[in-house]
């Protein structure tokens, strides 16, 4: 009789886990020069180490547990490959019974699935890759894990925060009137005088308000009076979203980041419509968080993802790849670097200086919860809506951040469902 598998959480969140062993385990092993048959091994098994039973063909399987029950060959012989897996299967987590080949390929195995299942709990216990890295020594200096895999996982990162910063100074340059109006849209109550006087100041800013607002023509001699009448004509929420869009989209110049900009810009709807609920629930933010401000906050959440996709070839092809192997891009990043992309977004953000809460926002997008502000909170559910998977799934920190924000679950669920059918149109 044909079956189908159905994929349930659960299933989902092992293949996950396997993903994210058979990255890391991939990234040693090259460092290792393994065999090609060696390296496909160590793959085939960790995509089953934790459910291997399944792997095995259902004609052989009576045989493969008679052999480990009986400690016997099975009845049916079993192909040279599937006994080599067998082998390495059965000498994970045993020290006895097993050739020193299949020990070697499974105590490589054990140590990465240790450390990406310790990376698993940073929702609960905020682990950074330098405490894993330095609890697993420990363990190594106690016999638990061959030392020299240890040693190859904390020698992964080979991009540092001075390399994000170069290619920011590069990547993020902007004229100062324009950096001005981008802090200016970071506070919660910008004047508007002030940000007429801005707009006078900057040419390109002006030119596309008057292209908006002033379809006639425009004169760059214009007075902040026009500037103010045309701030009106479509609306100063309006005209500052489409102005600090205009500013930053050409910063998303390659492929992918043209893709991140879409992103953004999905995440940024999302949190300025959140914030839009929270206050049309009578509830207040503390500190106060505006439409605008949630804006601007998803348009620059992923920009330490930007400088990463701009990192020189080598470490931009390696990303790319992390990325593409499987691993979430967070979890990618901290192979990479050590860290992730909301600590790369604020290496980036040092080049504009906006106001704390900004950085703050970009730094903790996704661990809210260590944030004393709301607007990692809004982001991070608006990430989450726009089902980026850019980060381990948290229903602990999805329900700190909905407490945090206090929107019912409900209206939230309405509102994202909304927006992503108005953006997926
Ligand atoms: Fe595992
Ligand atoms: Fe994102
Ligand atoms: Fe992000």
């Amino acid at each position: 009789m044909e079956t189908t598998s159905v994929n349930t959480p659960e299933t989902d969140a092992m293949d996950a886990h396997c993903r994210r062993v058979g990255v890391l385990a991939d990234e040693v092993m090259a460092r290792l020069s393994w065999s090609d048959a060696d390296r496909s091994l160590v793959r085939k098994a960790v995509a089953v180490h934790h459910n291997w039973l399944g792997l095995i063909d259902p004609r052989l399987r009576g045989g493969v547990l008679h052999d480990l029950i009986l400690q016997e060959k099975p009845p049916t012989g079993l192909h040279a490959s599937e006994d080599k897996l067998r082998g390495v299967l059965e000498a994970l987590g045993s020290r006895v019974n097993s050739s020193p080949a299949a020990k070697r390929l499974a105590r490589l195995l054990e140590v990465c699935c240790l450390f990406v299942e310790r990376w698993e709990s940073s929702p609960y216990e905020g682990v950074d890759f330098q405490r894993l890295i330095a609890e697993m020594k420990q363990l190594a200096g106690d016999g638990a894990f061959e030392p020299v895999y240890v040693e190859l996982i904390s020698r992964l990162p080979s991009v540092n925060k001075a390399q994000i910063t170069a290619v920011c100074g590069n990547l993020l340059v902007m004229r100062p009137t324009a950096v001005n109006f981008l802090r200016l849209m970071a506070t919660p109550d910008p004047s508007l005088d002030r940000l007429a006087e801005l707009i006078c100041q900057d040419q390109e800013l002006r030119r596309d308000l008057l292209r908006i607002g002033n379809p006639s023509g425009l004169d760059y001699r214009i007075p902040v009076r026009m500037v103010l009448h045309a701030l009106s004509a479509v609306g100063v929420e309006q005209a500052c979203r489409l102005l600090l869009s205009n500013l930053l989209r050409p910063y998303f110049q390659f492929a992918e980041d043209r893709v991140l900009w879409k992103h953004s810009l999905q995440v940024a709807n999302l949190a300025s419509r959140m914030v839009e609920q929270i206050a049309e629930n009578g509830e207040r933010l503390t500190p106060p968080i505006t439409p605008l401000m949630a804006y601007l906050g998803g348009l620059i959440h992923d920009i330490g993802r930007l400088a990463l996709h701009h990192l020189p070839p080598e470490g931009a092809r390696r990303y790319a790849r992390l990325v593409s192997g499987g691993a979430e891009r967070q979890f990618a990043e901290v192979l990479l670097c050590g860290f992730d992309h909301c600590v790369a977004g604020v290496e980036a953000l040092r080049r504009w200086d906006p106001p704390e809460l900004l950085v703050d926002a970009v730094a903790h997008h996704h661990d809210p919860e260590n944030s004393p502000n709301p607007l990692p909170s809004v982001l991070y559910l608006a990430e989450h809506a726009s089902a980026s998977e850019e980060d381990i799934p948290s229903a602990a920190r999805l329900h700190l951040a909905e407490e945090r924000i206090k929107l019912p679950k409900a209206r939230l669920e309405e509102s994202w469902d909304r927006h992503l059918r108005i953006l997926a149109g």
